[in-house]
Protein backbone atom coordinates (compact mmCIF):
# COMPACT_ATOMS: atom_id res chain seq x y z
CA UNK A 1 0.00 0.00 0.00
CA UNK A 2 2.67 2.41 0.82
CA UNK A 3 4.62 1.31 -1.73
CA UNK A 4 1.76 2.02 -3.98
CA UNK A 5 0.97 5.92 -2.68
CA UNK A 6 4.77 7.13 -3.07
CA UNK A 7 4.50 5.48 -7.28
CA UNK A 8 1.66 7.54 -7.36
CA UNK A 9 3.06 10.10 -5.87
CA UNK A 10 6.24 9.89 -8.49
CA UNK A 11 4.04 9.51 -11.32
CA UNK A 12 2.33 12.66 -10.68
CA UNK A 13 5.40 14.64 -10.29
CA UNK A 14 7.18 12.92 -13.45
CA UNK A 15 4.04 14.11 -14.98
CA UNK A 16 3.77 17.59 -13.65
CA UNK A 17 7.67 18.06 -14.81
CA UNK A 18 6.73 16.13 -18.51
CA UNK A 19 4.30 19.26 -18.43
CA UNK A 20 6.64 21.56 -17.27
CA UNK A 21 8.59 21.23 -20.13
CA UNK A 22 6.29 20.73 -22.96
CA UNK A 23 4.11 23.36 -21.92
CA UNK A 24 6.73 26.54 -21.80
CA UNK A 25 6.11 27.23 -25.51
CA UNK A 26 2.94 28.72 -24.27
CA UNK A 27 2.75 29.65 -21.06
CA UNK A 28 0.53 33.07 -21.68
CA UNK A 29 -1.80 31.14 -23.24
CA UNK A 30 -2.81 28.92 -20.19
CA UNK A 31 -5.79 27.76 -18.89
CA UNK A 32 -6.10 27.83 -14.90
CA UNK A 33 -8.79 26.23 -12.57
CA UNK A 34 -9.17 27.41 -9.32
CA UNK A 35 -10.53 25.96 -6.10
CA UNK A 36 -11.06 27.86 -3.08
CA UNK A 37 -12.77 26.60 -0.04
CA UNK A 38 -10.55 28.09 2.99
CA UNK A 39 -13.45 29.28 4.76
CA UNK A 40 -17.05 29.20 4.15
CA UNK A 41 -17.49 29.60 0.60
CA UNK A 42 -16.74 26.69 -1.67
CA UNK A 43 -15.89 28.09 -4.82
CA UNK A 44 -14.13 27.40 -8.51
CA UNK A 45 -13.20 29.74 -11.66
CA UNK A 46 -12.13 29.40 -15.06
CA UNK A 47 -9.34 31.88 -16.28
CA UNK A 48 -8.00 31.85 -19.70
CA UNK A 49 -5.15 33.86 -20.44
CA UNK A 50 -5.79 36.13 -17.37
CA UNK A 51 -9.61 36.59 -19.03
CA UNK A 52 -11.74 35.36 -16.50
CA UNK A 53 -13.95 32.68 -17.97
CA UNK A 54 -16.26 31.70 -14.77
CA UNK A 55 -16.45 32.19 -11.50
CA UNK A 56 -18.96 29.93 -9.21
CA UNK A 57 -19.54 30.47 -5.15
CA UNK A 58 -21.71 28.56 -3.09
CA UNK A 59 -22.29 30.52 0.46
CA UNK A 60 -22.76 28.59 3.26
CA UNK A 61 -26.26 29.87 5.20
CA UNK A 62 -25.54 27.06 8.20
CA UNK A 63 -23.18 29.40 10.34
CA UNK A 64 -25.68 32.16 10.72
CA UNK A 65 -27.49 31.19 13.81
CA UNK A 66 -24.03 30.62 14.97
CA UNK A 67 -22.49 33.97 15.42
CA UNK A 68 -19.44 32.65 13.42
CA UNK A 69 -18.30 29.71 11.06
CA UNK A 70 -18.38 26.64 13.07
CA UNK A 71 -15.82 24.33 10.91
CA UNK A 72 -17.10 21.35 11.23
CA UNK A 73 -20.24 22.37 9.03
CA UNK A 74 -18.09 24.10 6.70
CA UNK A 75 -16.32 21.10 6.00
CA UNK A 76 -19.20 19.23 5.25
CA UNK A 77 -20.72 21.74 3.45
CA UNK A 78 -17.62 22.27 1.48
CA UNK A 79 -17.42 17.96 0.85
CA UNK A 80 -21.12 18.38 -0.99
CA UNK A 81 -20.82 21.50 -2.60
CA UNK A 82 -17.31 21.00 -3.87
CA UNK A 83 -17.69 18.61 -7.35
CA UNK A 84 -21.42 20.81 -8.43
CA UNK A 85 -19.77 24.09 -8.29
CA UNK A 86 -16.17 22.91 -10.28
CA UNK A 87 -18.40 20.71 -12.56
CA UNK A 88 -20.95 24.38 -12.64
CA UNK A 89 -17.72 25.88 -13.52
CA UNK A 90 -15.86 24.08 -16.17
CA UNK A 91 -19.43 24.06 -18.09
CA UNK A 92 -20.11 28.07 -17.56
CA UNK A 93 -16.72 28.35 -18.62
CA UNK A 94 -17.87 26.37 -22.06
CA UNK A 95 -14.16 24.38 -21.64
CA UNK A 96 -13.50 20.72 -21.49
CA UNK A 97 -11.46 19.38 -18.94
CA UNK A 98 -8.82 18.10 -20.86
CA UNK A 99 -8.52 21.97 -22.18
CA UNK A 100 -7.50 23.00 -18.10
CA UNK A 101 -3.75 23.52 -18.24
CA UNK A 102 -3.29 24.09 -14.04
CA UNK A 103 -5.09 23.05 -10.89
CA UNK A 104 -4.54 26.27 -8.35
CA UNK A 105 -5.97 25.83 -5.23
CA UNK A 106 -5.76 27.26 -2.28
CA UNK A 107 -3.29 25.87 -0.06
CA UNK A 108 -4.04 28.42 3.66
CA UNK A 109 -4.49 29.84 5.33
CA UNK A 110 -7.60 29.18 6.55
CA UNK A 111 -9.37 26.49 8.87
CA UNK A 112 -8.22 23.19 8.18
CA UNK A 113 -10.93 21.23 8.04
CA UNK A 114 -12.31 23.43 4.97
CA UNK A 115 -9.10 23.62 3.26
CA UNK A 116 -8.41 19.77 3.22
CA UNK A 117 -11.59 19.27 1.56
CA UNK A 118 -10.67 21.90 -1.88
CA UNK A 119 -6.55 20.73 -1.37
CA UNK A 120 -7.42 16.81 -1.22
CA UNK A 121 -10.44 17.32 -4.57
CA UNK A 122 -7.22 19.62 -6.60
CA UNK A 123 -4.45 17.17 -6.11
CA UNK A 124 -6.84 14.37 -7.36
CA UNK A 125 -7.60 16.07 -10.04
CA UNK A 126 -4.19 17.25 -10.94
CA UNK A 127 -3.19 13.84 -10.63
CA UNK A 128 -5.81 12.17 -12.40
CA UNK A 129 -5.82 15.04 -15.26
CA UNK A 130 -1.80 14.57 -15.47
CA UNK A 131 -1.33 18.31 -15.10
CA UNK A 132 0.48 20.78 -12.33
CA UNK A 133 -0.96 21.71 -9.33
CA UNK A 134 -0.06 25.68 -8.28
CA UNK A 135 0.04 25.99 -4.29
CA UNK A 136 -1.91 29.82 -3.46
CA UNK A 137 -1.59 31.77 -0.51
CA UNK A 138 -5.25 32.63 0.14
CA UNK A 139 -3.92 36.65 1.58
CA UNK A 140 -1.99 37.50 -1.31
CA UNK A 141 -4.41 35.91 -4.10
CA UNK A 142 -7.00 38.67 -2.38
CA UNK A 143 -4.39 41.59 -3.68
CA UNK A 144 -4.15 39.66 -6.87
CA UNK A 145 -7.90 39.67 -7.79
CA UNK A 146 -6.83 43.49 -9.45
CA UNK A 147 -5.28 41.66 -12.11
CA UNK A 148 -8.61 39.63 -13.36
CA UNK A 149 -8.61 40.70 -16.80
CA UNK A 150 -12.76 41.70 -17.71
CA UNK A 151 -11.56 41.62 -21.22
CA UNK A 152 -7.98 40.55 -23.16
CA UNK A 153 -7.67 44.66 -23.57
CA UNK A 154 -8.43 45.49 -20.22
CA UNK A 155 -5.41 47.33 -18.76
CA UNK A 156 -6.76 48.95 -15.68
CA UNK A 157 -4.46 46.87 -13.11
CA UNK A 158 -2.73 48.89 -10.22
CA UNK A 159 1.05 49.51 -11.22
CA UNK A 160 4.39 47.92 -8.87
CA UNK A 161 4.71 48.74 -6.63
CA UNK A 162 1.80 49.70 -5.32
CA UNK A 163 0.12 49.56 -0.86
CA UNK A 164 -2.49 47.04 -0.86
CA UNK A 165 -4.92 47.16 2.40
CA UNK A 166 -6.00 43.77 2.66
CA UNK A 167 -8.72 43.60 4.90
CA UNK A 168 -10.94 40.42 5.60
CA UNK A 169 -12.38 38.35 8.54
CA UNK A 170 -9.34 37.24 9.74
CA UNK A 171 -6.59 39.41 8.54
CA UNK A 172 -5.87 43.41 8.20
CA UNK A 173 -2.71 43.98 6.83
CA UNK A 174 -0.87 47.01 4.64
CA UNK A 175 0.98 45.17 2.19
CA UNK A 176 3.62 46.83 -0.39
CA UNK A 177 3.32 44.67 -3.60
CA UNK A 178 6.72 45.48 -5.75
CA UNK A 179 5.65 42.75 -8.11
CA UNK A 180 3.17 39.79 -8.35
CA UNK A 181 5.84 37.75 -6.64
CA UNK A 182 7.64 40.26 -4.12
CA UNK A 183 5.07 41.24 -1.61
CA UNK A 184 5.75 43.07 2.24
CA UNK A 185 3.58 43.30 5.10
CA UNK A 186 4.43 46.76 6.33
CA UNK A 187 1.91 46.59 8.99
CA UNK A 188 -0.85 44.23 10.04
CA UNK A 189 -3.14 43.81 13.42
CA UNK A 190 -2.00 42.79 16.86
CA UNK A 191 -5.68 41.25 17.86
CA UNK A 192 -9.16 41.05 16.03
CA UNK A 193 -9.38 41.56 12.19
CA UNK A 194 -11.33 44.38 10.67
CA UNK A 195 -13.98 41.80 9.04
CA UNK A 196 -13.65 40.44 12.87
CA UNK A 197 -14.29 43.74 14.13
CA UNK A 198 -17.68 44.10 11.85
CA UNK A 199 -18.56 40.69 12.95
CA UNK A 200 -18.24 41.54 17.07
CA UNK A 201 -20.19 44.50 16.78
CA UNK A 202 -23.19 43.22 14.83
CA UNK A 203 -23.26 39.99 17.15
CA UNK A 204 -23.24 42.55 20.02
CA UNK A 205 -26.12 44.45 18.17
CA UNK A 206 -27.75 40.85 17.91
CA UNK A 207 -27.53 40.69 14.07
CA UNK A 208 -26.84 37.27 12.43
CA UNK A 209 -23.33 36.38 10.73
CA UNK A 210 -22.02 37.66 8.98
CA UNK A 211 -23.01 40.74 10.34
CA UNK A 212 -20.16 43.40 8.37
CA UNK A 213 -22.40 43.50 5.31
CA UNK A 214 -25.64 43.99 7.30
CA UNK A 215 -23.56 47.04 9.36
CA UNK A 216 -22.64 48.49 5.91
CA UNK A 217 -26.67 48.47 4.97
CA UNK A 218 -27.84 49.84 7.92
CA UNK A 219 -25.09 52.47 7.85
CA UNK A 220 -26.13 54.38 4.64
CA UNK A 221 -28.96 55.75 6.61
CA UNK A 222 -27.68 56.45 10.00
CA UNK A 223 -25.41 59.42 11.27
CA UNK A 224 -21.53 58.51 11.70
CA UNK A 225 -21.18 61.09 14.47
CA UNK A 226 -23.77 60.12 16.52
CA UNK A 227 -21.69 57.80 19.20
CA UNK A 228 -17.87 57.40 19.79
CA UNK A 229 -15.87 54.63 20.32
CA UNK A 230 -12.51 54.65 22.13
CA UNK A 231 -9.59 54.90 19.29
CA UNK A 232 -6.54 52.30 19.80
CA UNK A 233 -3.05 53.84 19.90
CA UNK A 234 -0.85 51.29 18.26
CA UNK A 235 2.51 52.23 16.89
CA UNK A 236 3.82 52.53 13.06
CA UNK A 237 1.50 50.62 10.74
CA UNK A 238 -0.21 48.10 12.76
CA UNK A 239 -3.59 47.78 14.01
CA UNK A 240 -5.55 46.77 17.18
CA UNK A 241 -9.53 46.19 17.04
CA UNK A 242 -9.91 44.54 20.24
CA UNK A 243 -10.36 48.35 22.31
CA UNK A 244 -12.79 49.20 20.07
CA UNK A 245 -15.10 46.39 20.47
CA UNK A 246 -14.83 46.61 24.25
CA UNK A 247 -15.19 50.63 24.29
CA UNK A 248 -18.68 49.64 21.76
CA UNK A 249 -19.86 46.79 23.99
CA UNK A 250 -20.03 48.60 27.06
CA UNK A 251 -21.57 51.58 25.52
CA UNK A 252 -24.71 49.62 24.20
CA UNK A 253 -24.68 48.16 27.18
CA UNK A 254 -25.01 51.11 29.69
CA UNK A 255 -27.44 52.41 26.97
CA UNK A 256 -29.31 49.03 27.12
CA UNK A 257 -29.89 49.23 30.76
CA UNK A 258 -31.73 52.50 30.38
CA UNK A 259 -33.97 51.35 27.23
CA UNK A 260 -33.88 47.58 26.36
CA UNK A 261 -34.80 49.01 22.91
CA UNK A 262 -32.01 51.38 22.51
CA UNK A 263 -29.80 49.15 19.81
CA UNK A 264 -33.47 48.09 17.48
CA UNK A 265 -34.05 52.00 18.03
CA UNK A 266 -30.84 53.56 16.82
CA UNK A 267 -29.77 50.63 15.51
CA UNK A 268 -28.83 52.99 11.74
CA UNK A 269 -26.84 55.05 13.70
CA UNK A 270 -25.21 52.98 16.02
CA UNK A 271 -24.05 50.91 12.31
CA UNK A 272 -23.04 54.60 10.78
CA UNK A 273 -20.63 54.77 13.98
CA UNK A 274 -18.83 51.68 14.18
CA UNK A 275 -18.75 51.45 10.78
CA UNK A 276 -16.69 55.09 10.63
CA UNK A 277 -14.57 54.22 13.47
CA UNK A 278 -13.43 51.12 11.79
CA UNK A 279 -13.08 53.03 8.65
CA UNK A 280 -10.93 56.01 10.17
CA UNK A 281 -8.72 53.44 12.06
CA UNK A 282 -8.15 51.68 8.70
CA UNK A 283 -7.27 55.22 6.23
CA UNK A 284 -5.46 56.56 9.10
CA UNK A 285 -2.53 53.90 8.92
CA UNK A 286 -3.05 53.60 4.68
CA UNK A 287 -2.41 57.95 4.82
CA UNK A 288 0.74 56.92 6.93
CA UNK A 289 1.92 54.02 4.81
CA UNK A 290 1.40 55.80 1.68
CA UNK A 291 3.44 59.12 3.11
CA UNK A 292 5.99 57.41 4.68
CA UNK A 293 6.83 54.86 1.35
CA UNK A 294 6.13 57.59 -1.15
CA UNK A 295 3.34 55.64 -2.65
CA UNK A 296 -0.02 57.01 -4.04
CA UNK A 297 -0.62 53.85 -6.11
CA UNK A 298 -3.26 52.34 -3.20
CA UNK A 299 -5.79 49.21 -3.89
CA UNK A 300 -8.03 47.85 -1.04
CA UNK A 301 -8.88 43.97 -0.99
CA UNK A 302 -10.62 41.00 1.14
CA UNK A 303 -13.80 41.30 2.10
CA UNK A 304 -14.12 44.40 3.76
CA UNK A 305 -13.36 46.21 0.55
CA UNK A 306 -16.88 45.39 -0.22
CA UNK A 307 -17.75 48.07 2.21
CA UNK A 308 -19.33 51.11 1.04
CA UNK A 309 -17.91 53.45 4.21
CA UNK A 310 -14.20 52.31 3.16
CA UNK A 311 -14.84 52.31 -0.47
CA UNK A 312 -16.18 56.03 -0.07
CA UNK A 313 -13.06 56.59 2.05
CA UNK A 314 -10.58 56.00 -0.59
CA UNK A 315 -12.71 57.61 -3.36
CA UNK A 316 -12.29 60.48 -0.99
CA UNK A 317 -8.64 60.27 -0.97
CA UNK A 318 -8.50 60.29 -4.97
CA UNK A 319 -9.23 64.28 -4.80
CA UNK A 320 -8.10 65.24 -2.11
CA UNK A 321 -4.47 63.20 -1.50
CA UNK A 322 -4.16 62.58 -5.10
CA UNK A 323 -3.75 58.58 -5.01
CA UNK A 324 -4.47 56.45 -7.71
CA UNK A 325 -7.01 54.50 -6.41
CA UNK A 326 -8.13 50.57 -6.96
CA UNK A 327 -11.56 48.83 -5.66
CA UNK A 328 -11.97 45.61 -6.44
CA UNK A 329 -15.32 44.18 -8.33
CA UNK A 330 -17.96 43.20 -5.75
CA UNK A 331 -17.55 39.40 -6.82
CA UNK A 332 -13.74 39.52 -6.38
CA UNK A 333 -13.73 41.35 -2.63
CA UNK A 334 -15.44 38.16 -0.52
CA UNK A 335 -13.45 35.19 -1.12
CA UNK A 336 -13.95 33.79 -4.51
CA UNK A 337 -11.66 31.37 -6.84
CA UNK A 338 -11.19 34.14 -9.91
CA UNK A 339 -8.47 35.33 -7.41
CA UNK A 340 -7.18 31.94 -6.82
CA UNK A 341 -6.91 31.27 -10.71
CA UNK A 342 -5.30 34.93 -11.15
CA UNK A 343 -2.61 33.94 -8.64
CA UNK A 344 -2.50 30.47 -10.03
CA UNK A 345 -2.14 32.02 -13.50
CA UNK A 346 0.92 34.19 -12.18
CA UNK A 347 2.66 31.33 -10.66
CA UNK A 348 2.28 29.04 -14.08
CA UNK A 349 4.86 31.77 -15.41
CA UNK A 350 7.04 30.53 -12.97
CA UNK A 351 6.78 27.38 -13.07
CA UNK A 352 5.62 27.49 -9.45
CA UNK A 353 4.13 24.22 -9.35
CA UNK A 354 3.30 21.79 -6.32
CA UNK A 355 4.84 18.91 -5.05
CA UNK A 356 2.17 16.08 -4.94
CA UNK A 357 2.65 15.32 -1.52
CA UNK A 358 2.50 18.78 -0.17
CA UNK A 359 0.06 19.11 2.55
CA UNK A 360 -2.68 21.93 3.14
CA UNK A 361 -1.68 24.62 5.39
CA UNK A 362 -3.67 26.52 8.75
CA UNK A 363 -0.97 29.21 9.12
CA UNK A 364 0.40 29.12 5.85
CA UNK A 365 3.60 31.53 5.50
CA UNK A 366 2.72 35.39 3.79
CA UNK A 367 6.24 34.54 2.38
CA UNK A 368 5.34 31.79 0.11
O1 LIG B 1 -12.34 37.83 2.55
P1 LIG B 1 -13.52 37.25 3.21
O2 LIG B 1 -14.69 36.85 2.36
O3 LIG B 1 -13.14 35.98 4.03
C1 LIG B 1 -11.96 35.88 4.76
O4 LIG B 1 -10.93 35.56 4.14
O5 LIG B 1 -12.05 36.17 5.97
O6 LIG B 1 -13.98 38.30 4.33
C2 LIG B 1 -15.09 38.07 5.13
C3 LIG B 1 -15.27 39.26 6.04
C4 LIG B 1 -16.35 39.05 7.10
O7 LIG B 1 -15.85 39.47 8.33
C5 LIG B 1 -17.49 39.95 6.61
O8 LIG B 1 -18.31 40.46 7.63
C6 LIG B 1 -16.71 41.08 5.96
O9 LIG B 1 -15.65 40.42 5.28
N1 LIG B 1 -17.53 41.81 5.00
C7 LIG B 1 -17.90 43.11 5.19
C8 LIG B 1 -18.71 43.45 4.08
N2 LIG B 1 -18.80 42.36 3.27
C9 LIG B 1 -18.07 41.37 3.85
N3 LIG B 1 -17.62 43.97 6.19
C10 LIG B 1 -18.14 45.21 6.09
N4 LIG B 1 -18.93 45.60 5.07
C11 LIG B 1 -19.23 44.77 4.05
N5 LIG B 1 -20.01 45.19 3.04
ZN1 LIG C 1 -10.59 35.91 2.19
Amino acid sequence: MKRNIQRSVRIGIMMAQKYKFASRMRLENTTILGIETSCDDTAAAVLKQGVLLSNITANQEVHQNFGGVVPELASRAHLQNIIPVVQEAIKQAGIRKSEIDAVAVTQGPGLMGSLLVGYSFAKSLSLSLGIPLINVHHMRAHILAHFIKKSPDDHGQPKFPFLCLTVSGGHTQIVKVNSPYEMEILGETKDDAAGEAFDKAAKIMGLPYPGGPLIDKYAKDGNPSAFTFGKPRVEGLDFSFSGLKTSFLYTLRKEVEKDPDFVEKNKKDISASIQSSIVDILMEKLEKASQEHGIQEIAIAGGVSANGGLREALRSRKESLGWTIHIPPMAYCTDNAAMIAMSGHFQFLKQDFSNLNAVAQARKPFTK
